[in-house]
């Protein structure tokens, strides 16, 4: 078993397919790339992620509603949402190895490493030093603050460069910073380029450019077009919140990381629409909110953090992203972002329509502003997948993989087993599933001996198997052994419904919030 980062995400990659959660799209015709399928234990998985993401932002909340608005919208909302003009990625190729990358990325990557540079010192100088005070050393010890002026220059080129569109300056500073490809390892580039993201197509059948519209970039903008129709009939007051899932579809230019960047994605939203002035107490309220709907998940603290954006989008006044520790290290999850009422208002200009609220309080009407928290479904899929990814050494050198899922997500919530396919084991069996399966997922097997079907069980995240055996004919009760202790206990049958309801079932998760 290797412990090497690198290795337990091919791991889990190859463990998504073995077990029927995701498989590369239309794999037969050697695949499509960035593009996934969920399979039978993924799909029930994300279903299970967006249920509870659903009933957290909208049952849990009575000023917070629910809608399904359609993919394709017209074509002037892309143009006011600002994404046909700048919802671009800069560019770049290396000459020698011919890859394309984002210029951006290959700056952050590289800030990154500083960044692990100066936390490698920190880690050391603690060790070393009792009483340690870490900000009195990254105040005075030189090569940290060697290290730290660096990020900070280039930072501050790089939000100028990117504030101003310079892209001569971005492709300067990836110069000046001396980054190389990781193929060719040369620092032979091209011009930076923009490139915009939004997939089009056409609509009805004359094809020309009247009839071009776009796949959406973002379910946001299907909110923000409804806003008046939702508060007009909801007759919602201020702060209220109008919450969508749906996919999204991006023509990601560096597609990589498993599901982690995808070009067609779900994402699950929700626009806060609140009284000018108090946006930042809303942006503060969602962002500890949401950080505690993803610590109710139990994957470890430790995994979860902010961080603040540097570069502000074109409609942001603050944003910041919930930081997930994926195999491949911290990377955004979910985005906070403050958007002030700049689509609203790019919506009234373009569409002639006012898109107020009446404030009866203060007798006058203005356009709302807007907190918006977005997580990526699938991003989410791959977080809570690969905390619970475990490669156990058991005892008696015995090992075991086993997916500790959230109970309340996992596909699967009990496994049936009878001891041996006879006897009227099987029936009982049977049995005991028809009383289950009304409420949640049940599966039976009966192939192999019980050691092996618990390990099955355990790779695609059971959380509890039921062994029916001959002393259940007799006195009705069955053995209920647990995923994660691997404890098993004698339990009477007529018991099962309401153990199972009070470990499975999300009201258990939406009762932390
Ligand atoms: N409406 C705001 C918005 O779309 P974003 O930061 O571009 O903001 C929000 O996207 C979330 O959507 C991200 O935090 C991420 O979880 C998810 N996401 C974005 N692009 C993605 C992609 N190509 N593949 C998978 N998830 C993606």
């Amino acid at each position: 078993m290797s412990t090497k980062p690198e290795d337990i995400f091919k791991n889990i990659v190859s463990h998504c397919k073995e077990y029927g959660y995701i498989f590369q799209s239309s794999e037969i015709y050697d695949g499509l790339s960035a593009v996934y399928d969920y399979a039978q234990n993924g799909a029930e998985l994300k279903k299970n992620i967006r249920e509870y993401w659903w009933k957290a932002m909208v049952q849990l909340n009575e000023n917070i509603v629910g809608i399904d608005a359609a993919i394709f919208m017209h074509p002037t909302t892309w143009k006011a949402s600002g994404h046909v003009d700048a919802f671009n990625d800069p560019l770049i190729d290396n000459k020698d190895s011919k890859k394309r990358y984002r210029a951006d990325v290959l700056i952050e990557d590289f800030v990154a490493k500083i960044e692990d540079k100066i936390l490698k010192e920190i880690e050391k100088a603690a060790k070393r030093f009792e009483n340690f005070d870490e900000t009195v050393y990254r105040s005075t010890n030189a090569r940290v603050i060697e290290y730290q002026t660096k990020i900070n220059d280039i930072n501050l080129r790089f939000k100028t460069a990117l504030n101003d569109n310079n892209l001569n300056e971005i492709r300067q500073l990836i110069i000046d910073c001396e980054i190389v490809c990781p193929i060719s390892g040369t620092k032979n580039w091209t011009d930076v380029r923009q490139f915009n993201l939004m997939f089009s197509t056409a609509i009805g059948s004359v094809s020309d450019e009247a009839n071009t519209i776009y796949l959406r970039p973002e379910t946001a903008q299907g909110i923000f077009v409804n806003y008046l129709n939702v508060q007009k009939t909801g007759r919602m007051k201020l702060p209220f919140g109008i919450a969508q899932t749906g996919k999204a579809f991006r023509n990601e230019i560096v597609a990589r990381q498993f599901i982690f960047r995808m070009r067609e994605f779900e994402q699950m939203e929700m626009q806060f629409f609140v009284k000018p002035g108090t946006e930042m107490q809303w942006y503060e309220h969602w962002k500890n909110n949401r950080l505690k709907w993803h610590l109710s998940l139990e994957l470890g603290k430790h995994n979860y953090k902010f961080h603040d954006h540097i570069k502000l989008a074109h409609y942001a006044n603050a944003a910041c992203d919930i930081e997930f520790q994926f195999p491949f290290g911290f990377k955004e999850l979910e985005g906070i972002h403050s958007r002030t009422d700049f689509d609203l208002k790019q919506h009234e200009q373009h569409s002639g329509k006012k898109l107020q609220f009446f404030d009866v309080e203060e007798n006058r009407s203005y356009v709302p502003y807007v907190v918006e928290t977005s997580v990526g479904l699938d991003r989410l899929f791959l977080s809570i997948l690969s905390a619970a990814y475990k490669e156990e050494k058991l005892e008696g050198g015995d090992s075991r993989i086993v997916l500790s899922l959230p109970p309340a997500l996992a596909p699967i919530k009990v496994a049936v087993f009878p001891l041996v396919k006879k006897d009227g084991l099987p029936e009982l069996a049977e049995k005991i599933i028809t009383e289950l399966k009304y409420n949640f997922n049940v599966s039976y097997d009966e192939k192999d001996t019980v050691g092996k079907r618990y390990r099955r069980q355990d790779a695609i995240g059971t959380p509890f198997c039921v062994t029916v055996d001959h002393q259940s004919l007799q006195d009705n009760t069955v053995t209920v052994r647990n995923r994660d202790t691997m404890n098993q206990e004698r339990m009477p049958i007529s018991n099962l419904l309401a153990y199972f309801e009070e470990k499975v079932s999300l009201k258990s998760l939406l009762k932390q919030l």
